[in-house]
């Protein structure tokens, strides 16, 4: 199906809505039956049917087909959140006694589910360099369940080679799952690459405005379904169909958005890249990066999301670059319309905690919607502090 199709009429039956051009918020938690028969027949096919918003609900239904489309997997489901998305698709995939093998600097809760939850009911992790293909198969133990993959990681944009990780897990019989959140289904679609289950922050790229936080699961039927009456209505983390109704509209956009924010950070980082005060810039579509190669067999852009090292070995040089920067705004999350700045420096003396391990001139970015020439005029001006 069409990009076009898939984004602006897939999954939207306008004869059952007056024919408005969006689809109405169906705002109801509720569903009434006019008979016996009807209700238990909804009974008898509860994840085909209506009966109540924490299983389906008519507008979260339309973004759920667009979404799976969108991934080439059969369904979806959505979630109140990206982090609940991944830690249900893990949770699908184990049992007590399991083990799950991860890359390393996947998300912080992704990890925090892996080290601090799952081992209270006896699921073991090894955590492993994703890059390195050998030490992946090596860690697969015979109660190993699921291989985990990130790819790019959201800080220091390491790949995985994605049909490499699908054929090692297949032949050692293990389900792969993948957090896309990085490259959104418009840059990268593991599916197509063998992976068995995609995730998302939807609160990203797809939603693509800062204001909603949504979770997206991808994957065969077979696997949807169990989650359906497994974790999804057990646990019930579900979004609203308000929020569903404003991830549609998010998504008319997000092609037009996913290129814009890769052709802005092609051009901010190979400045960059140039910029005498920086000592290395992460990005996986530079093509001074370790990966490129990789990246243009599995991806088709990059998106706005990036990391660098500034040269300097001085703390308060780090912390003056970003407090010279003004028109990136500090802060977490990305994928919106406004571009961010995350310094690591900012990790470092936070009361109560300790140092992250990560260093304090190491910067993450992320270009959004505003002018590319706009932003780099400013990172010039901020990096003169070096
Ligand atoms: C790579 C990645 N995965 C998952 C999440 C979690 O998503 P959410 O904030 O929607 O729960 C985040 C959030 O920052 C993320 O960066």
């Amino acid at each position: 199906m069409h990009l076009s199709d898939i984004l602006f009429h897939h999954g939207e039956n306008r004869k059952e809505y007056y024919n408005s051009v969006s689809p109405p918020i169906i705002q109801s938690s509720n569903f009434v039956f006019e008979n016996l028969a009807d209700f238990r027949k909804a009974f008898g096919e509860e994840m085909e049917s209506v009966i109540y918003t924490r299983g389906n609900n008519p507008t979260v239904s339309i973004l759920r087909k667009k979404i799976a489309k969108l991934e080439k997997a059969e369904d979806c489901l959505v979630f109140g959140s990206g982090a609940s998305a991944n830690a249900m698709a893990i949770l699908s995939q184990v049992h007590h006694g399991a083990h799950v093998v991860c890359v390393n600097n996947a998300y912080s809760w992704t990890y925090n589910i892996l080290t601090q939850y799952l081992p209270k009911f006896g699921v073991s992790h090894t955590f492993v360099d994703g890059t390195n293909l050998e030490e992946i198969e090596a860690a697969i133990q015979p109660n190993t369940t699921l291989l985990f993959l990130e790819s790019p990681t959201s800080i220091v944009l390491e790949l995985q080679d994605l049909k490499a990780c699908a054929a090692i897990a297949k032949k050692h019989g293990i389900v792969t799952a993948i957090d896309n959140s990085y490259a959104s289904p418009i840059f990268q679609r593991p599916i197509e690459h063998g992976i068995d289950i995609v995730i998302h922050s939807g609160t990203k790229y797809l939603n693509g405005h800062s204001d909603v936080i949504v979770g997206v699961v991808c994957s065969s039927k077979e696997i949807i379904k169990k989650m359906f009456y497994a974790e999804f209505m057990t646990l019930g983390a579900i979004i609203s169909p308000n929020d569903a109704m404003l991830v549609i509209r998010g998504l008319r956009t997000l092609e037009l958005r996913m290129k814009r924010c890769h052709e802005s950070a092609m051009e901010v980082t190979s400045y960059l890249e140039n910029h005498p005060k920086v000592e290395k810039v992460n990005y996986p579509f530079s093509p001074n990066s370790p990966q490129f190669d990789l990246a243009k067999k599995q991806m088709d852009g990059a998106g706005g999301l990036f990391s660098l090292h500034l040269k300097t070995d001085s703390f308060e040089k780090a912390e003056l670059f970003f407090h010279q920067l003004e028109r990136f705004s500090l802060a977490v999350s990305w994928g919106g319309h406004e571009s961010l700045v995350l310094p690591f420096c900012a990790f470092y003396n936070v009361p109560g905690k300790e140092n992250t391990n990560l260093p304090f001139n190491l910067v993450r970015f992320y270009i959004g919607l505003e002018d590319p020439k706009w932003l780099i005029e400013d990172l010039k001006q901020a990096l003169e502090v070096i």
